[in-house]
């Protein structure tokens, strides 16, 4: 079996990340959305992985290598324009000739695996096996709807009248079969070749396609609410680590992963928590439910439920709560005295102030 990583595309959701970085590289517990996810996969025992990536190719390409690193082999496949999921499939075909695959989309969040998933689909071998969980809002995205023993029906990509509260998640399993369905689709509405349609058409030219409900913890981090509480939700099982120096006027409560290089000086960190290689906290209370990236300089600040990503500097900001901090912004006073603030904020920021 083969994997197919889907990590080009625009993520407008994400403003301003995605102006400067690719969705799937924000870190999630300071490791990028798009590891978590090749961990995933080379769990199953799968190394042959083709990524599917856009103009942020090379950002990626510097992130993950020739997937040594996760004892995989990377193929880089260039969509030019996201054209839409089942169009990424036309364009690896050379990548994946006549094997079974696992289609993985790179911005989704499975941290208990799809070990399972996998197996019933190798054993069983439909020409489509899709993965689905209950949501409050299915209209935001593929919804299927099963009979009673869990056989595929229809599936409709973001229906405005959703039939069923079950969304289809990033993971598929294919057969070569995917191959003619998505060579048949037309694009949608909204101009994408939608993977949705072409499991659709299986469907109803009569193929095997079986539904697998997910049970454990899932996150389509396609906003920055999302990103947040999928941080929150994996550093509940973090286990404390500490390779940096704390002193002996700072405390750690809880879980806390201090990195190699790090300093924690006159602070207070609450787990969970985790502080990145060669950071800085000094005078500081942070946490719970924070990750502060690696090179980061924080003082005389209070952070918790946020992200701060790598080389960010704050200080002498006393309450900043669930907040997704760019690499290498700075957040500090604006001045003895002032009774200003002073932004400097790039497009589609987001800035909340205690009125
Ligand atoms: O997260 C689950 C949902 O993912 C499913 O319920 C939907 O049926 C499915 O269409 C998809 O919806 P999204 O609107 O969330 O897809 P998004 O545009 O965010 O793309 C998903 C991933 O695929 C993301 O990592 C970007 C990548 N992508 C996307 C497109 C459209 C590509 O690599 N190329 C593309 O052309």
């Amino acid at each position: 079996m083969k994997a197919l990583v889907l990590s080009g595309g625009s993520g407008t959701r994400l403003r301003p990340f995605s102006y400067s970085m690719p969705k799937q590289l924000i870190p999630i517990v300071n490791k990028p959305v798009l590891e978590h996810a090749l961990e995933n996969i080379t769990a199953l025992g799968v190394t042959d992985i083709g990524i599917i990536v856009g103009d942020w190719g090379p950002e990626i390409a510097a992130v993950l290598g020739d997937g040594s690193r996760f004892g995989a082999r990377l193929t880089y496949l260039r969509q030019d324009r996201p054209l839409g999921l089942a169009h990424c499939v036309r364009l690896a075909r050379p990548f994946l000739g006549d094997d079974d695959f696992v289609m993985y989309l790179g911005d989704n969040m499975l941290p208990q695996g799809i070990g399972e998933i996998a197996e019933e689909f190798r054993g069983e071998r439909p020409a489509a096996r899709i993965v689905v969980c209950k949501v409050p809002d299915p209209q935001a995205f593929g919804v299927a709807e099963l009979d009673a023993e869990g056989t595929v029906l229809r599936l409709v990509e973001k229906p405005q009248q959703p039939r069923s509260d079950l969304a289809m998640i990033g993971v598929y399993f294919f057969t070569p079969a995917v191959h003619e369905a998505v060579a048949a689709i037309r694009p949608s509405a909204r101009g994408e070749l939608e993977i949705t349609d072409a499991i659709q058409w299986l469907v109803t030219h009569g193929a095997d396609v079986t539904a697998a409900e997910y049970a454990g913890y899932w996150k389509d981090t396609g906003r920055a609410e999302d990103v947040l509480e999928c941080n929150r939700w994996l550093l509940g099982s973090i286990a404390p680590r500490v390779e940096g120096d704390v002193d002996a006027a700072s405390e750690l409560v809880g879980p806390v992963v201090v990195g190699p290089g790090a300093r924690v000086v006159r602070s207070r960190i609450t787990g969970p928590a985790i502080i990145g290689a060669g950071t800085l906290v000094e005078d500081s209370r942070i946490g719970p439910a924070t990750s502060i990236g690696d090179h980061c300089v924080l003082r005389s600040t209070r952070v918790a439920g946020s992200i701060v990503m790598a080389g960010a500097a704050v200080s002498q900001v006393p309450a900043l709560v669930d907040s997704l901090i760019g690499r290498g912004a700075t957040i500090g006073p604006a001045g003895r005295g002032a009774a200003h603030h002073r932004l400097v904020i790039g497009d589609h920021s987001r800035v909340e102030v205690a009125a």
